[in-house]
């Protein structure tokens, strides 16, 4: 059976991790993967983190399964988190919540959903997108459009393109929007703008699926919602896929939610039992530890107020990069603008650099940048920044 398979291609993101570890060079830097890192260069686990798994490790008393949508408090606790103490989607009870294994989980259990229970509905990704989106749906049956976004010209967002583009999405398809900090570009609509995307889903009858795996990485936990918060005030139908991997740093604990906001109560329950299947048919109930986690420190008053502390921490070491790079490119006299990083926000950013340079700065420096140009500027640091600098201003 084996002799004839091919070698698979390296994954664009996750490949690139592995060429950058097996790199013996010192001074070597990884800006691909959406891993955060500390100004020593470190991947830390969180106070707040280490203060859960204590407790939990004391109090656990059974290894038994999860229910298929897993633990009811964390889900209580994602929906919270989304829409905020109160919503009228909570009191209303019209969102239904399943514990996924990470955000890539809960986006593969949504286009399983999608492909068995709306067949035919085609996913329409923004230009550019997360090199996974394709993969997932794609893997789960799905088509894939692209909508503008991006506008070359100013490295910002192209809204009158991306509204053109949405007003040519056929009635019954799906829309992935980015909730805050798009990855890769790190370019995110306005509020008015995400209140005029809401119109736009209603006249068409596009569903909207919004992936939002980076709140508390822009502007901080709450503002992050209120792109989220204006579209509800439009559209009544939607699925969010969330993770806590960037703003708990639980990365390697899969921790995810896929979240259904329905009409009502009894049609988010239905939708919900109809995602209950594929969760089953595909890891049949998910992991707990980092439920367990999220649900200690968000449910303790406390533990809470520390982590949202932890968040500013991690937002404000990468805005201070983006500072940094910008203004050491220039003071090295780089002439190209790299201004507008500035201006974007969460991990990502599009900084331009063309297939050839990102390949010439990892062959002759060491330093690991996506394909595509995105730079994970959360792996930029104090000490890096030199070496990066000099190192792009020689290849452009
Ligand atoms: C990224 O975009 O680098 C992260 O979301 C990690 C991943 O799985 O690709």
């Amino acid at each position: 059976m084996f002799e004839n398979v091919q070698i698979a291609p390296p994954d664009p993101i996750l490949g690139l991790t592995e060429l950058f570890k097996a790199d013996p060079n010192p001074d070597k830097i990884n800006l691909s993967v959406g891993v955060y890192q500390d100004s020593n260069g470190k991947t830390p686990v969180l106070d707040t983190v280490k203060v859960a798994e204590k407790k939990i490790l004391e109090q656990e008393n059974s290894k038994s399964y999860l229910p298929m949508t897993g633990e009811p408090a964390y889900c209580a606790q994602v929906q919270e988190l989304l829409f905020g103490e109160g919503h009228e989607i909570i009191t209303s009870k019209r969102a239904a919540t399943a514990q996924c294994p990470g955000g890539t989980g809960a986006l593969r259990v949504a286009g399983d959903y999608l492909n068995m229970v709306h067949p035919g509905a085609k996913i329409w990704l923004s230009n550019p997108t997360w090199a996974n989106h394709n993969t997932i749906f794609e893997a789960a049956g799905l088509t894939c459009e692209k909508y503008d976004y991006r506008d070359p010209a100013t490295n910002g967002l192209d809204f009158d393109a991306m509204c053109a583009s949405i007003k040519m999405i056929p009635k019954g398809d799906v829309i992935l929007l980015h909730g805050c900090c798009h990855n890769p570009t790190g370019i995110d609509p306005t509020p008015e703008q995400w209140a005029t995307i809401g119109d736009l889903l209603v006249e068409n009858g596009v569903l909207p699926l919004v992936d939002f795996a980076y709140q508390g990485l822009a502007v901080g936990v709450e503002e992050d919602r209120a792109g989220l918060l204006e579209l509800t005030k439009k559209v009544k139908q939607m699925l969010i896929c969330s993770s806590f991997s960037k703003n708990f740093g639980l990365y390697r604990e899969r921790t995810g939610a896929l979240t259904v906001v329905g009409d009502s109560v009894e049609q988010a329950s239905t939708v919900m039992s109809q995602v209950k299947l594929r969760i089953r048919y595909n890891y049949s109930n998910p992991p707990s530890h980092g439920g367990q986690i999220v649900a200690t420190v968000l449910g303790d008053k406390e533990l809470r107020a520390k982590w949202l502390d932890e968040v500013a921490d991690i937002r404000n070491r990468i805005n201070s990069m983006r500072h940094l790079f910008v203004k050491t490119l220039k003071d090295k006299g780089v002439e190209q603008d790299f201004s507008s990083i500035i201006e974007q926000c969460g991990m990502f950013s599009f900084s331009g650099l063309t297939k050839e340079q990102v390949d010439q700065l990892r062959e002759k420096y060491s330093i690991y940048i996506v394909g595509s140009g995105r730079i994970n500027v959360a792996g930029m640091t104090p000490d890096n920044m030199d070496r990066l600098c000099e190192a792009i201003k020689s290849v452009l």
